[in-house]
């Protein structure tokens, strides 16, 4: 264990002596929890193996599973990568900053650790002052995989981070709740049409109107677990995103849901188990469980993927055994928010009728 230095900053002017103190501990290959915003990152310097090494150990994530480079100018991207597109270059000049993460063919000077051994590297510039007053302070690349342990639920406040964290990193970069909640969209670029490999804060439609053609991963809308090759989507083949209690989705026409919700409830509460209900502001007054949660209004897919991991996480300390939650459209940011859900119940999916 060593102590955690929790450094509170603000999110839209970071004061520079702070970011220096955290920036001091990339430097020497030390481990800093930060904001973007999508979620907390947990940033290492992407060029140095045994900070990277240790990054993967004090998250348990196993060595397979590549994380996110951060960068804070586009130079970066050309010293890390062989080739960048046209396309490419649109989109970067298009929605960077932003939570687009872009797939290239990786450089030599990238270690084989950073990159789980593969020939391509994930890239994104994040769209957060404290992410990139970090980033430029440290003057080096920051690997960053979200700032969890690894299966949890993704961090949306400095608090989740130090739960998880707390005593094997060496600082955190406390500015307040993560604005978007869920993680960025990772586009492949070394595919033509590009293709989404896991849906997230950049929607499909967005994409589509820029590039024309956009196709989405079969992983990215999967209603199962598949199997996968390793080197196109490395870290979508490990369990993710899950509190400790178990959960089922619900989808299909929304009063069938709440129907069957309501059975569902109440057949666990039979069995003497204590029950979570993952509702909307529309449905949250028909369902009674022992915690019921609204993740927002389903007209604002922007609130429920902002609420999305707080509340499983909140779950979790209320000591629900199950979580019965509602499906969302996958329109906008809910196909973010489905693919989390549905990968956090382990494809314990019930589809019910359409109307
Ligand atoms: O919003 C985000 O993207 C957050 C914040 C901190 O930036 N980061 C994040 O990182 O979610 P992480 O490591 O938890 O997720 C990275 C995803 C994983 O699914 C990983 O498998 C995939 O990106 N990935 C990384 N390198 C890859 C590569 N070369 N090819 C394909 N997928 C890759
Ligand atoms: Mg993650």
């Amino acid at each position: 264990m060593k102590e955690t230095l929790v450094l509170k900053v603000d999110s839209q002017k970071p004061e520079i002596e702070k970011i220096r103190i955290a920036a001091n501990f990339i430097k020497k290959g030390g481990l800093v929890a930060f904001p973007t915003e999508t979620v907390y990152g947990l940033g290492a310097d992407a060029l140095n193996k045994n900070a990277v090494l240790v990054l993967f150990e004090a998250k348990k994530r196993p060595l397979d599973n590549p994380p996110i480079i951060h960068v804070e100018n586009m130079g970066d991207v050309y010293r890390l990568t062989k080739r960048v597109s046209y396309k490419a270059e649109r989109l970067m000049s298009e929605f960077w900053p932003g939570p687009l993460t872009l797939i290239f063919k990786r450089s030599e000077i990238v270690p084989d650790v950073t990159v789980a051994g593969l020939d391509t590297i994930a890239i994104r510039m994040p769209n957060h002052n404290v992410a990139l007053a970090l980033i430029r302070e440290s003057e080096c690349p920051i690997a960053a995989p979200s700032a969890n342990l690894a299966g949890k639920p993704s961090p949306t406040t400095a608090k989740h981070v130090l739960d998880d964290l707390e005593g094997s990193i060496d600082a955190i970069l406390d500015a307040g709740p993560t604005c978007i909640g869920v993680e960025s969209t990772v586009l492949d670029m070394t595919v033509d049409p590009p293709q989404i490999l896991r849906p997230g804060g950049t929607p499909y439609e967005v994409l589509k109107k820029i590039l024309g053609e956009v196709k989405l991963h079969p992983i990215a809308v999967a209603e199962k677990q598949l199997s996968i090759e390793k080197a196109r989507s490395p870290g979508l083949r490990h369990r993710h995103y899950a509190p400790k209690a178990d959960i089922i989705v619900v989808e299909g026409a929304l009063s069938v849901v709440v129907a069957k919700i309501k059975e569902l409830a109440e057949a666990s509460r039979r069995e003497g188990k204590r029950v979570g209900v993952l509702a909307t502001d529309e449905t949250v007054a028909f369902y009674r469980a022992d915690v019921v949660k609204s993740l927002g209004s389903r007209n604002d897919f922007v609130v429920i993927a902002k609420n999305l991991f707080r509340l499983l996480r909140e779950f979790d300390s209320e000591g629900v055994d199950i979580i019965i939650a509602e499906g969302v459209p996958l329109e906008g940011l809910g196909l973010a928010v489905m693919n989390r859900l549905r990968k956090a119940s382990g494809y314990n999916i019930i589809k019910v009728g359409d109307r």
